[in-house]
Protein backbone atom coordinates (compact mmCIF):
# COMPACT_ATOMS: atom_id res chain seq x y z
CA UNK A 1 0.00 0.00 0.00
CA UNK A 2 1.37 3.23 -1.09
CA UNK A 3 2.40 5.51 2.06
CA UNK A 4 4.63 8.64 2.73
CA UNK A 5 7.54 9.10 4.92
CA UNK A 6 9.52 12.24 6.19
CA UNK A 7 13.27 11.76 5.78
CA UNK A 8 16.61 13.85 6.24
CA UNK A 9 19.00 14.23 3.24
CA UNK A 10 22.51 14.77 3.50
CA UNK A 11 23.64 15.61 -0.07
CA UNK A 12 27.04 16.43 -1.21
CA UNK A 13 27.58 19.57 -2.72
CA UNK A 14 30.48 20.17 -5.06
CA UNK A 15 31.01 22.87 -7.93
CA UNK A 16 33.19 20.72 -10.00
CA UNK A 17 37.13 18.67 -9.60
CA UNK A 18 38.89 22.05 -8.05
CA UNK A 19 36.02 22.65 -5.38
CA UNK A 20 36.63 21.37 -1.79
CA UNK A 21 32.50 20.21 -1.71
CA UNK A 22 30.73 20.04 1.50
CA UNK A 23 27.14 17.85 2.86
CA UNK A 24 23.77 19.65 2.61
CA UNK A 25 21.04 18.98 5.05
CA UNK A 26 17.62 18.89 3.33
CA UNK A 27 14.00 18.09 5.15
CA UNK A 28 12.08 16.04 3.29
CA UNK A 29 8.49 15.21 4.14
CA UNK A 30 5.61 13.33 2.44
CA UNK A 31 8.02 11.12 -0.07
CA UNK A 32 6.05 8.48 -1.62
CA UNK A 33 7.17 5.24 -0.80
CA UNK A 34 6.39 4.24 -4.61
CA UNK A 35 9.29 6.64 -5.54
CA UNK A 36 12.38 5.56 -7.00
CA UNK A 37 15.59 7.15 -5.59
CA UNK A 38 16.13 9.10 -8.33
CA UNK A 39 12.63 10.11 -8.42
CA UNK A 40 13.18 11.35 -4.87
CA UNK A 41 16.00 13.35 -6.49
CA UNK A 42 13.62 14.79 -8.98
CA UNK A 43 10.98 15.79 -6.29
CA UNK A 44 13.99 17.41 -4.32
CA UNK A 45 15.37 19.20 -7.55
CA UNK A 46 11.67 20.91 -8.28
CA UNK A 47 11.50 22.20 -4.64
CA UNK A 48 14.96 23.40 -4.99
CA UNK A 49 14.34 25.16 -8.14
CA UNK A 50 11.25 26.53 -7.14
CA UNK A 51 12.68 28.17 -4.46
CA UNK A 52 15.34 29.39 -6.57
CA UNK A 53 18.17 27.36 -5.88
CA UNK A 54 21.09 24.98 -7.37
CA UNK A 55 19.11 21.64 -7.97
CA UNK A 56 21.25 18.28 -7.07
CA UNK A 57 23.22 17.27 -10.27
CA UNK A 58 23.04 13.16 -10.76
CA UNK A 59 23.79 10.86 -13.32
CA UNK A 60 20.64 8.91 -14.83
CA UNK A 61 19.59 7.78 -18.50
CA UNK A 62 17.87 4.82 -18.72
CA UNK A 63 16.31 4.09 -15.35
CA UNK A 64 15.74 0.44 -15.86
CA UNK A 65 19.01 -0.41 -14.23
CA UNK A 66 20.74 -1.02 -17.86
CA UNK A 67 22.91 1.55 -18.80
CA UNK A 68 24.91 1.78 -15.89
CA UNK A 69 24.75 6.05 -16.08
CA UNK A 70 23.27 6.17 -12.38
CA UNK A 71 25.32 5.68 -9.29
CA UNK A 72 25.55 7.38 -5.57
CA UNK A 73 27.21 5.93 -2.71
CA UNK A 74 23.95 5.81 -0.26
CA UNK A 75 24.42 5.42 3.06
CA UNK A 76 28.10 4.27 2.29
CA UNK A 77 27.03 1.75 -0.35
CA UNK A 78 27.46 2.24 -4.01
CA UNK A 79 23.84 1.77 -5.65
CA UNK A 80 22.07 1.75 -1.57
CA UNK A 81 21.18 -0.50 0.59
CA UNK A 82 19.60 -3.48 -1.50
CA UNK A 83 21.73 -6.05 -3.08
CA UNK A 84 21.97 -6.60 -7.27
CA UNK A 85 19.70 -3.15 -7.59
CA UNK A 86 21.11 -0.15 -9.60
CA UNK A 87 20.00 3.89 -7.93
CA UNK A 88 17.68 4.28 -10.33
CA UNK A 89 15.80 0.94 -9.36
CA UNK A 90 16.24 1.37 -5.81
CA UNK A 91 12.56 2.75 -4.19
CA UNK A 92 11.70 4.37 -1.37
CA UNK A 93 9.64 1.94 0.57
CA UNK A 94 13.50 0.44 1.32
CA UNK A 95 13.65 3.47 3.73
CA UNK A 96 11.68 4.13 7.15
CA UNK A 97 10.20 7.55 7.90
CA UNK A 98 12.56 9.63 10.07
CA UNK A 99 15.37 8.19 8.50
CA UNK A 100 18.96 10.01 7.27
CA UNK A 101 20.27 9.55 4.15
CA UNK A 102 23.44 10.37 3.22
CA UNK A 103 24.26 10.82 -0.23
CA UNK A 104 27.48 10.86 -1.61
CA UNK A 105 29.43 10.79 -5.28
CA UNK A 106 31.30 7.42 -6.24
CA UNK A 107 35.15 8.32 -4.92
CA UNK A 108 37.97 7.25 -6.49
CA UNK A 109 41.10 8.86 -8.11
CA UNK A 110 40.40 8.32 -11.68
CA UNK A 111 36.69 9.66 -11.23
CA UNK A 112 37.37 13.17 -11.11
CA UNK A 113 34.07 15.08 -9.50
CA UNK A 114 31.96 16.96 -12.43
CA UNK A 115 29.50 18.56 -10.10
CA UNK A 116 27.66 17.33 -6.94
CA UNK A 117 27.13 13.59 -7.59
CA UNK A 118 28.06 13.51 -11.14
CA UNK A 119 31.67 12.18 -11.57
CA UNK A 120 33.60 11.69 -15.03
CA UNK A 121 33.78 7.71 -15.47
CA UNK A 122 35.56 7.70 -19.02
CA UNK A 123 38.69 5.73 -17.37
CA UNK A 124 36.04 3.14 -18.09
CA UNK A 125 35.56 3.90 -21.80
CA UNK A 126 39.28 4.41 -22.15
CA UNK A 127 39.55 0.80 -20.66
CA UNK A 128 36.74 -0.53 -22.93
CA UNK A 129 38.90 1.23 -25.93
CA UNK A 130 42.31 -0.22 -25.32
CA UNK A 131 40.65 -3.55 -25.33
CA UNK A 132 39.93 -2.27 -29.10
CA UNK A 133 37.25 -4.47 -31.53
CA UNK A 134 36.94 -8.37 -32.29
CA UNK A 135 38.74 -8.85 -35.71
CA UNK A 136 36.34 -12.07 -36.81
CA UNK A 137 33.82 -12.12 -38.78
CA UNK A 138 30.48 -13.64 -37.13
CA UNK A 139 28.14 -12.46 -39.48
CA UNK A 140 24.73 -11.82 -39.20
CA UNK A 141 22.49 -13.01 -35.84
CA UNK A 142 21.52 -16.70 -37.92
CA UNK A 143 25.13 -17.57 -38.39
CA UNK A 144 25.99 -16.97 -34.17
CA UNK A 145 23.89 -20.44 -34.01
CA UNK A 146 26.04 -22.16 -36.22
CA UNK A 147 29.33 -21.70 -34.09
CA UNK A 148 28.82 -25.07 -31.58
CA UNK A 149 29.29 -23.50 -27.98
CA UNK A 150 28.61 -25.01 -24.88
CA UNK A 151 25.55 -23.70 -23.01
CA UNK A 152 27.52 -23.50 -19.54
CA UNK A 153 30.39 -21.33 -21.57
CA UNK A 154 27.53 -19.48 -23.21
CA UNK A 155 25.79 -18.95 -19.64
CA UNK A 156 29.40 -17.66 -17.85
CA UNK A 157 30.30 -15.24 -21.05
CA UNK A 158 26.37 -13.81 -20.85
CA UNK A 159 26.77 -13.58 -17.13
CA UNK A 160 30.42 -11.58 -17.44
CA UNK A 161 28.39 -9.51 -20.54
CA UNK A 162 25.74 -8.35 -17.88
CA UNK A 163 27.88 -5.53 -16.30
CA UNK A 164 26.75 -2.04 -17.27
CA UNK A 165 30.21 -0.11 -16.86
CA UNK A 166 28.70 1.73 -13.72
CA UNK A 167 31.80 2.05 -11.78
CA UNK A 168 30.10 1.07 -8.40
CA UNK A 169 32.86 -1.82 -7.70
CA UNK A 170 35.44 0.91 -8.00
CA UNK A 171 33.65 2.88 -5.39
CA UNK A 172 33.29 0.01 -3.29
CA UNK A 173 36.84 -1.40 -3.27
CA UNK A 174 39.53 0.39 -0.71
CA UNK A 175 41.79 0.17 -3.60
CA UNK A 176 39.78 1.57 -5.87
CA UNK A 177 40.27 -1.30 -8.59
CA UNK A 178 38.56 -1.39 -10.96
CA UNK A 179 39.42 -4.80 -11.82
CA UNK A 180 35.96 -6.48 -11.52
CA UNK A 181 34.85 -4.18 -14.08
CA UNK A 182 37.83 -5.20 -16.30
CA UNK A 183 37.61 -8.82 -15.07
CA UNK A 184 34.13 -8.84 -17.09
CA UNK A 185 34.48 -7.00 -20.28
CA UNK A 186 37.83 -9.51 -20.50
CA UNK A 187 35.76 -13.01 -19.36
CA UNK A 188 32.60 -12.20 -21.70
CA UNK A 189 35.11 -12.08 -24.66
CA UNK A 190 37.66 -14.38 -23.47
CA UNK A 191 35.23 -16.95 -23.14
CA UNK A 192 33.92 -17.33 -26.67
CA UNK A 193 35.75 -18.31 -29.48
CA UNK A 194 35.01 -15.37 -31.20
CA UNK A 195 37.33 -13.47 -28.89
CA UNK A 196 39.90 -15.73 -28.83
CA UNK A 197 42.22 -14.60 -31.68
CA UNK A 198 42.76 -10.94 -29.86
CA UNK A 199 42.70 -11.95 -26.01
CA UNK A 200 45.94 -12.19 -25.60
CA UNK A 201 46.52 -8.69 -26.90
CA UNK A 202 43.59 -7.70 -25.21
CA UNK A 203 44.04 -8.36 -21.59
CA UNK A 204 47.30 -6.61 -21.66
CA UNK A 205 46.34 -3.47 -23.04
CA UNK A 206 43.47 -3.11 -20.39
CA UNK A 207 45.05 -4.43 -17.40
CA UNK A 208 48.14 -1.96 -18.47
CA UNK A 209 45.47 0.97 -19.56
CA UNK A 210 43.48 0.24 -16.11
CA UNK A 211 46.81 0.87 -13.83
CA UNK A 212 48.08 3.98 -16.33
CA UNK A 213 44.56 5.35 -15.16
CA UNK A 214 44.92 5.06 -11.78
CA UNK A 215 42.63 2.20 -10.68
CA UNK A 216 44.52 0.38 -7.99
CA UNK A 217 45.08 -3.29 -7.40
CA UNK A 218 42.68 -6.18 -5.85
CA UNK A 219 43.60 -7.25 -2.87
CA UNK A 220 40.80 -10.41 -2.09
CA UNK A 221 38.75 -7.88 -0.12
CA UNK A 222 35.42 -8.62 -2.55
CA UNK A 223 33.50 -5.76 -1.14
CA UNK A 224 33.04 -5.15 -5.72
CA UNK A 225 31.16 -8.67 -5.82
CA UNK A 226 29.01 -7.66 -2.84
CA UNK A 227 28.29 -4.07 -4.31
CA UNK A 228 28.40 -4.73 -8.02
CA UNK A 229 24.04 -4.07 -8.85
CA UNK A 230 24.37 -7.04 -11.66
CA UNK A 231 26.14 -9.56 -9.12
CA UNK A 232 29.20 -9.84 -11.41
CA UNK A 233 31.61 -12.49 -9.90
CA UNK A 234 35.19 -12.05 -8.88
CA UNK A 235 35.72 -15.48 -10.47
CA UNK A 236 35.71 -12.98 -13.46
CA UNK A 237 38.84 -11.62 -11.96
CA UNK A 238 40.34 -14.66 -11.20
CA UNK A 239 39.89 -15.68 -14.96
CA UNK A 240 41.32 -12.23 -16.19
CA UNK A 241 44.47 -12.80 -13.86
CA UNK A 242 44.59 -16.61 -15.75
CA UNK A 243 44.22 -14.93 -18.91
CA UNK A 244 46.82 -11.86 -18.13
CA UNK A 245 50.13 -14.29 -16.89
CA UNK A 246 49.50 -16.39 -19.88
CA UNK A 247 49.49 -13.73 -22.32
CA UNK A 248 52.17 -11.92 -20.38
CA UNK A 249 54.56 -14.83 -20.24
CA UNK A 250 53.85 -15.18 -24.37
CA UNK A 251 54.60 -11.69 -24.93
CA UNK A 252 57.73 -10.75 -26.66
CA UNK A 253 57.72 -8.06 -24.23
CA UNK A 254 58.89 -10.40 -21.29
S1 LIG B 1 31.37 -5.06 -12.53
FE1 LIG B 1 29.38 -4.50 -11.62
S2 LIG B 1 29.82 -2.71 -10.34
FE2 LIG B 1 31.55 -2.94 -11.75
S3 LIG B 1 31.08 -1.66 -13.51
FE3 LIG B 1 30.30 -3.73 -13.99
S4 LIG B 1 28.15 -3.69 -13.30
FE4 LIG B 1 29.13 -1.92 -12.34
S1 LIG C 1 19.82 5.10 -15.12
FE1 LIG C 1 20.46 3.42 -16.42
S2 LIG C 1 21.16 1.94 -14.99
FE2 LIG C 1 20.33 3.50 -13.71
Amino acid sequence: MSRTIDLTLKVWRQGGAGDRGRFETLALSAISTDMSFLEMLDVVNEQLTRDGQEPIAFDHDCREGICGMCGAVVNGRPHGPERGTTLCQLHMRTFASGDTIAIEPFRARAFKVVKDLVVDRSALDQVIVAGGYIAVNTGGAPDANTTPIAAATAERAMDAAACIGCGACVAACPNASAMLFVGAKVSHLALLPQGRPEAARRVLAMVRTADRLGFGNCTNITECEVECPKEISIVNIARMNREFLRAAVASPEM
